[in-house]
């Protein structure tokens, strides 16, 4: 289905073209005086310079060609050289109809769909989730179902750090510990028991602790250093271990992201793609890519047109150990050879953009990866407290993800206290309340700017928050069932009529966003663009709310016209916040 802007550049271009002048020209765009118009087109002051004409004169010479058009309730030429347009509310109705009889909801489904792998998540195994696996999760699970919604096909992955020095730390410190351990024995030939030999809560005391005396002690962290490098060649025990370990984590990994409503296609680990190293080093260097500089290998990626220093893309240390690089790297290979993707996405912290900027050069410079295929690095900005420093929790500790949610879900609950609902119901619309004051509080941000986390504002259920959106969708749901309840009919043939008041017009407008602003969503990498259009339609809905009278209109075509609308609202709404990774409640 046609946007609303393009349906109005063809008349336009028409009109440039009957006025005798090129309909390149003939551009509209939403109006950035919304007081004076809905719709603008400034073509004719772009066109005066081709034509020598006084730009006013040229946007006359237009409107008068779609003076009769019953497309607009107003068209006008404004100096010095600007068309003002506002749709017809016939014109509104009809699209707005045309939407709501439309499966996707007047959406184009991608004509060419792609294979997108998106990398996100980012957890690594043993090491507590901090604020930035939150953000990477959010935005990600965001881009992932809005692409999927175009109808593209997307493979999420989490991309596990399982493979560094974090498995070296906790294998050392447990031998310090339990040096007894069955894993430790040199002859150890891989039959390990099932059971874990800690918990993990174990792990999230033994890791922190781990990294910290390793810190201080350089002795130690060679130990631990030594224990990566054993483990990565294939010492049974270790590798026992890291078995047990990826398997304690992974098991509370999923219950965190199932917690957060963000699920994985894929629970790849960084380990899967060391298979790929030695036949990916190896044509690097038959390609003559690659070379030795101080005893490690390189790849050189810096290019004239640089502004900034490049450094070259590291591939083996000179002991022969690989990098995070060389993982990513063969990462790539790796999802070539498994899903032949038309992209691959990273949704990391923006810190980590020279970083990608090195792999993705190296990538195409060594042919790991062919032109066609787009790699995109969106990088988001730091979540921090009100204190305008990273986020800290209470103590000052980093923050663990569940008590996160814990904190708000209780600060939710206690306004909700009063409410005169089942407690189960109550514990239901919490947490997803909880859930959508943290994730539209990050969502709502472009996400390569930082952010101040601030619950008191993200769970309040007034201004441009998740639980505000909720709450619309919530007065939809009840408006409906208030509409059940009543035995009143519909008619199913019956239209949305023209709109009898600027509030419902502004309601229809908003409406009209839906497409182009998934279509931006998804091209941009932008979910704040979701949450943008959710946010006006929420508000110019309930200010239609208030003004009107809708389950209970006397005039029997204004109400049922009213009550569908309500009802598109509600269903787009639904189908939005979906995408940002949210879910309504049926009351709250
Ligand atoms: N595990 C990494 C971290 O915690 C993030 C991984 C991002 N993805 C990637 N392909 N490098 O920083």
């Amino acid at each position: 289905m046609k946007k609303v802007i393009e349906i109005l550049q063809e008349e336009l271009s028409a009109a440039f073209e009957k006025a005798g002048y090129d309909k390149k020209y003939a551009k509209v765009g939403v109006s950035n005086r919304p007081d004076l118009c809905q719709y603008q087109c400034n073509g004719a002051l772009a066109a005066a310079k081709e034509y020598h004409k006084a730009p006013i004169q040229m946007a006359n010479e237009v409107v008068e060609f779609l003076k009769d058009s019953e497309s607009f309730k107003e068209i006008a030429a404004q100096a010095p050289g600007f068309i003002n347009m506002s749709v017809s509310d016939r014109f509104l109705a009809d699209y707005i109809n045309k939407m709501a009889a439309s499966e996707t909801l007047g959406l184009d489904k991608a004509e060419n769909p792609e294979t997108i792998v998106i990398d996100y998540g980012g957890a690594n195994v043993a090491k507590p989730l901090h604020v930035g696996h939150l953000r990477s999760a959010v935005i990600g699970e965001s881009i992932k179902r809005t692409a999927r919604y175009l109808g593209h096909k997307v493979i999420g992955d989490v991309h596990l750090g399982d493979w560094g020095l974090q498995i070296g730390l906790i294998i050392t410190e447990l031998k310090h510990r339990k040096p007894e351990l069955v894993y430790f024995d040199e002859s150890f030939d891989g039959e390990y028991p099932t059971e874990p030999p800690f918990t993990m809560s174990d792990l999230e005391e033994i890791y922190p602790y781990a990294s910290g005396y390793s810190k201080e002690h350089p002795e130690y962290k060679e130990e631990a250093q030594t224990a990566t490098a054993e483990l990565q060649s294939g010492r049974k025990g270790y590798l026992a271990l890291w078995q047990h370990i990826i398997n304690v984590s992974v098991a509370d990994l999923k219950k965190i992201y199932t917690k957060l409503n963000v699920e994985f296609d894929l629970w790849k680990k960084e380990s899967d793609a060391q298979p790929y190293i030695p036949q990916m080093v190896q044509d690097m260097k038959d390609g003559g890519y690659a070379h030795i500089d101080q005893g490690a290998l390189v790849v050189d990626v810096k290019e004239e047109t640089d502004t900034k220093e490049i450094p070259p893309c590291m591939i083996l240390k000179s002991n022969g150990a690989t990098l995070y690089n060389t993982t990513d790297l063969a990462t790539i290979v790796e999802r070539r050879r498994l899903f032949d993707p038309d992209e691959i996405i990273y949704v990391v912290d923006k810190r980590q953009s020279l970083y990608f900027e090195q792999v993705f050069r190296c990538a195409r410079k060594t042919k790991i990866i062919g032109e066609d295929v787009k790699l995109e690095f969106v990088g988001f900005g730091t979540m921090n407290g009100k204190d305008g420093k990273p986020f800290k929790t209470r103590d000052g500790g980093v923050l663990r993800l569940e008590k996160l949610l814990e904190d708000v879900n209780e600060q939710v609950l206690d306004k909700m206290k009063d409410r005169d609902m089942d407690k189960d119901m109550i514990d239901d619309a919490a947490a997803k309340i909880s859930l959508a004051a943290i994730k539209y509080g990050d969502l709502s941000n472009q996400a390569s700017k930082d952010y101040i986390f601030d619950v008191d504002r993200f769970t309040s259920f007034e201004g441009n928050t998740g639980p505000y959106i909720l709450y619309t969708i919530v007065r939809t749901k009840s408006l409906l069932a208030k509409v059940k309840a009543q035995n009143i009919t519909v008619d199913e043939k019956s239209a949305i009529e023209p709109a009898d008041s600027k509030s419902e017009t502004d309601v229809m407008l908003a409406l009209t966003k839906w497409s182009e602003t998934v279509n931006a969503a998804f091209e941009e990498h932008a979910p704040h663009k979701i949450c943008q259009f959710v946010y006006e339609l929420s508000d110019t809905f309930n200010k239609f709310y208030h003004e009107n009278k809708i389950v209970t209109n006397e005039n029997e075509k204004q109400r049922d016209s009213y009550i569908k609308l309500s009802a598109l609202v509600g269903k787009v709404l639904e189908t939005a916040i979906d995408l940002l990774g949210l879910e309504a409640p049926e009351r709250m």
